[in-house]
This record gives C-alpha cells, structure tokens and sequence, in this order.
C-alpha cells in the first residue's frame, strides 16, 4: 500500500491577514505551508481534503467498490469531518469517466431556488442589494439541497457495494468522535460571531463557555449519526420526504430575522441532471468539465483557448510575461462569464464561447508586455447561433473561498471528478439534522437588471445558481488522463486553469504544479500568494500596467494523472488532504 503523502518539514500556524481586503473575509480563508510529495499507485487512488474521509474511499476501493461507491462514503465522512465546506445540506458536481462505455458524462447536483423565490429575493424594500452577510445568515439564502440525491442517482446507475454499508464510516466517526481538525477550529474561531448568532450551531461548535471547539477536541455528532443511518435505509427518499425535510424547512421558513421560502414541493421536485460535458480542445488533450449551471469549464476553457494562442511554452513559467498573459486571459473569460454565464435550463446563452475564432479574436486583445486597461476588458460578442442574441447586463454576485473538492479513480478504470459545498465557509450557519445548510443562493447575482437590462444570473423560482465549480477530467487519445479541482470561490477558475498550465503545458509533476505558488487574476487586480515566490513578480507586473495585490490564496487542489506508468496524486499543501493508493 503506499499511504504516504507528506506534509511536513515545514508546518507553520495559521496566518491571518491584518488588513483583509472585502472578499478575503471567509472563514475558511486562512493558509497553511506544509510540503507535499507526489504519491503514486497502480491500481486505484483517491484524494480528498481530509485524511478521514481519503481512508473511507480508501477502504471502499480496496475493498472492490467502484469510484461512486467511495463517493458516498468520502461525501458522509467529508460532511462530518471538514462540515464548514460541504455536505448533506449542499450541492455538487460531479464530472465522471465511465470505463464501461468510455464515455465522460457530467451529474449536477447544484441547489434550486425556492418556486416561490423571485428576482428581487436579495434586495430590500427599495431595491437596493442587500450586504452580502446579511442575506447569508439565516433561512433566506438556502436553496434546495442536491447532494444527498446527487449520491443516490449515481450509486444506483455506478455503485457495486450495498448503499447501505458505504455509510458504516461516517455513522461510526459521528457516534464515537472524531478530532477536530486544526482547519476546523481555525475555520470555527473566525467566524465566532456569525455562528454563534445561530443557537443550534453555536451549542455545536462551541464550548459551554462559547469559546470555540480546539483543534484535538474529540467531537461527537449523533444527530448526524441519525441522519446517515436514516439515509442508510430509506435512501435519499427519507431526506427529501419526512421529518428531516419538515425540520429544514421549518428551520428556514421560521427563522426569526431572516426566513426563506422553501418548501415541501420544492424537495418533491429536486432533481439530479445529467447533462452532456463541456470540453474544450488545448494542446493534445480535450480538457471536459461542468457546462451551465457552472461556469467552471467554459471560463476555463477560454483561458486555455485564448492563452494558446501566445508560445507560453517557450516564455516558461518563471516569466512575468507569460503570467501577463494568463492573467488577461483570464480577465477577458471572466467579462464573459460575468454577462453570459449561467442555467440554461432558464436563461439563453451564446453557442460559440469556445469556438477557435472567436478565442483568437479575443487573444487578439492582449498585447505581450502590456497589461490590458480595464476599458478593454468588455464581454466579446460570441456567436449565437439558432438563438436570439440577448442584451444582458453584466452581474452583480459574490464569492467566496469555501468547498471542496476529491478525486478518485477505481480498479475498473472509473474517473470521478467532484467539487462538493454548501457556499461560504458553514453556509448559511443553520443546522438541521447534524449537518449545516448551504447558502447557494447568494452565488445569484443580487441585481435583478442594470439599465433596463437583464441579468442572466438573476434569481428565477427553480433555477440553479451560476456556480464556479470546476471539476475537470482531461481526456488524452480517448482515455483519460488527468482529473483536478479546487475550492476557492470564483478563485476556482484560475486555480484550475492555471494547474492545467503548469501540467499540460509546462509538464510539470502533480504535485509540485499544486504546491506552486498562485497568481491570479478575474477583474485586474493581480493577486500573488503571499509568503512565496509569487510576490517576486510585483514589480515586473506593476510595471506592465497592473494593480498587484499580495495576499493568501487558499486553493483546495486535488487531483491524479493517469498514465501507462500508474496513478500519481497531488494534494494542495495549502489545506488537509492526503492522497491514498494501491
Ligand atoms: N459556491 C461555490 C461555487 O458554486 O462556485
């Protein structure tokens, strides 16, 4: 068995910025520096953001269990374990390469807005945005949860082991306890105020004193115990019917200052899509993903589209040209995410946002050397195709850091790929039934329309927020080839598409492309991971037209290559994962 990964040599306290800038206001948002090697195995491998949760689909695998077998078994343990990032009152994604068909289908589980929600759901009696928190604390954010029925659609179509042993991991760390970890208490600690403002949460996370639980404490959580084992035998069924559907959404419709409109119905109505992978064409390799609700593939697959067209290759990856580049790139896809991405299923969207012309055109933009003005970075025109061109307004959502992402590939040759949350750091800070529930419905914009203009990413009764979720497989000559993915708010984009970079382009391993410092860039200003090389590059930057910033940059990154040689594994040194194979 090689469980070997590893952290260490260097393992410093958590850092907290003094001087936050607006968005780096999560809980979650905190960096580690830990140093990880590269892991490799031959048969099967997973990797998820917690060592608890890697040994459940460890042992599922080892044990003859399909990818989606350990999907159920690391998603209950995950909700325990890492409960600020994602779980059974959630939403995911999940990107999956079946061995039996050799084909690469995506599943969303992304949460519903409420059929009795409308567009100004986040305004306030004049129409003015609420503040972000404001509309994040209490029932009013929370959408439908997918998760639960996401685990049951795919164990029933993939899994090979009885669905209800895949819960006997989590149920027996929620009856006998587990460590909180050290990213647990930091995460618990910084937002003390907002959970404790919520009493069931606050008896959870907290002392009789209120002080925040430390990292070592030994947790129980037998309600979640409850809960799994009512999962366990009723299946998703006894979520979405019954008393842990009434307690939800009694828990949102009665919250005391902030209730929201779910219903019954719309637990009756939730439901899983399949719908087709969005791949995008770059070097050798088809890079596949999540298409709308998300608009993790499409804006990743214009980085990699546009920066394609510039010889990154021979500038390297030490060059601050090249991350000019990727950094206008990136802000020119985000102009277009920004004014047409989002569900489809409600809204029109242009058909051409990856096709090889326009991305040229795009490209076209950038000069080498010379940051684009913000005036130059507009939405372009993509082509519409059979569909009526619409004039959208650009939108108005926040993001922040949170999620989590794992991997898994199993012995019959299954790829799963999963970007799992509940939104912001504890979601909407209630607790139901164990588990905390998201605040998904924030990631609408918050603006209804802009001079007389539609947003796309209104609020529509039943729609799926535009998420940033980016869980990606790339396929080599048919087979795949890599699969990767982070956390990190809309930061998920960059994190992706820069990784793909570093190990498609610049051939990087795994894991030293993970560890490798960030430099990001959505709406101009360039942001360098601080504490590392990356704020090397401040000056040159500054010089070429940009507003730099140094901060900590969280990514989640998590992910295997898959080659003649085996399965190598990476996970991100900036959080607490661990990479298992055989
Ligand atoms: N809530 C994070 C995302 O969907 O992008």
């Amino acid at each position: 068995m090689t469980k070997l990964i590893f952290t260490l040599l260097l393992s410093l306290p958590f850092l907290v910025q003094a001087n936050q800038v607006t968005d780096s206001i999560a809980p979650e948002d905190t960096f580690t520096t830990a140093i990880k090697q590269s892991v490799s195995a031959n048969k099967f491998m997973v990797v998820t953001a917690n060592p608890k949760a890697t040994e459940a689909g460890y042992e599922v695998l080892k044990d003859g269990g399909t990818a989606v077998d350990a999907m159920v078994a690391i998603q209950t343990v995950l909700g325990l374990v890492e409960p600020q990032s994602s779980g059974l009152g959630g939403g995911a994604f999940a990107v999956y390469f079946d061995a039996t068909t050799q084909q690469i289908t995506t599943f969303d589980g992304r949460e519903t807005a409420p059929l009795a929600a409308t567009p100004e759901l986040f305004q306030d009696e004049n129409g003015k945005s609420l503040k972000f928190f404001e509309a994040v604390v209490g029932g009013r954010s929370v959408g439908t949860p997918g998760t639960v029925k996401l685990l049951e659609h795919m164990h029933s179509r993939f899994g090979v082991k009885d669905w209800d042993t895949l819960f006997k991991p989590a149920i027996s760390l929620a009856k006998n306890g587990f460590e909180v970890s050290p990213r647990m208490a930091n995460s618990i600690a910084r937002d003390k105020e907002r959970l404790l403002s919520q009493s069931d949460t606050a008896d959870y996370f907290f002392d009789d004193n209120n002080e925040p639980l430390e990292a070592g404490f030994i947790l129980k959580n037998k309600a979640y115990a409850h809960t799994l084992k009512t999962l366990a035998k009723k299946g998703a069924e006894g979520f979405y019917q019954g008393k842990i559907a009434k307690d939800i959404i009694d828990k949102i419709t009665q919250h005391p200052t902030n209730p929201g409109v779910l219903s019954t119905k719309d637990f009756d109505i939730y439901e899983v899509k399949e719908r087709a992978a969005v791949c995008a064409e770059y070097l050798v390799y088809s890079v596949c993903g999540m298409g709308p609700p998300s608009s993790g593939a499409l804006t990743v697959g214009q980085i990699l589209g546009i920066t394609q067209q510039f010889d990154l290759k021979t500038l390297g990856n030490k060059n601050p040209i090249a991350w000019q580049i990727i950094g206008d790139a990136s802000r020119l896809a985000f102009a277009d995410r920004g004014r047409y991405m989002a569900d489809t299923d409600y809204v029109p969207m242009p058909s051409g946002l990856l096709e090889a012309n326009y991305l040229k055109r795009r490209a076209n933009l950038i000069t080498k050397g010379k940051a684009l003005t913000n005036d130059m970075v507009t939405p372009g025109e993509p082509a519409w195709n059979n569909n009526k061109p619409v004039a959208y307004a650009d939108d108005q959502s926040i993001e922040l850091p949170s999620t989590s992402h794992f991997v898994v590939v199993d012995s019959y040759g299954n790829v799963l790929s999963v970007t799992s949350t509940i939104e912001n750091g504890f979601g909407s800070r209630l607790m139901s039934n164990g588990f905390l529930l998201n605040n998904e419905l924030t990631d609408f914009s918050f603006a209804s329309h802009k001079n007389g203009h539609p947003i796309a990413n209104r609020v529509e009764p039943g729609k799926r927020p535009r998420s940033s979720m980016s869980p990606t497989i790339v396929m080599k000559d048919d087979k795949p080839y890599l699969a990767i993915g982070s956390p990190g708010g809309s930061r998920i984009i960059p994190y992706v598409a820069n990784n793909l970079i570093n190990i498609l382009l610049w051939e990087m391993d795994i894991q030293e492309a993970i560890n490798s410092p960030h430099l990001t860039n959505r709406f101009g200003t360039f942001d360098l991971e601080k504490g590392t090389s990356a704020e090397e590059y401040k000056m040159d930057l500054e010089k070429m037209g940009f507003k730099v910033n140094i901060r900590d940059l969280n990514s989640g990154l998590h992910g295997i290559l898959i080659t003649d040689d085996g399965l190598t594994g990476g996970a991100d040194p900036r959080r607490e994962g661990l990479v298992m194979g055989d």
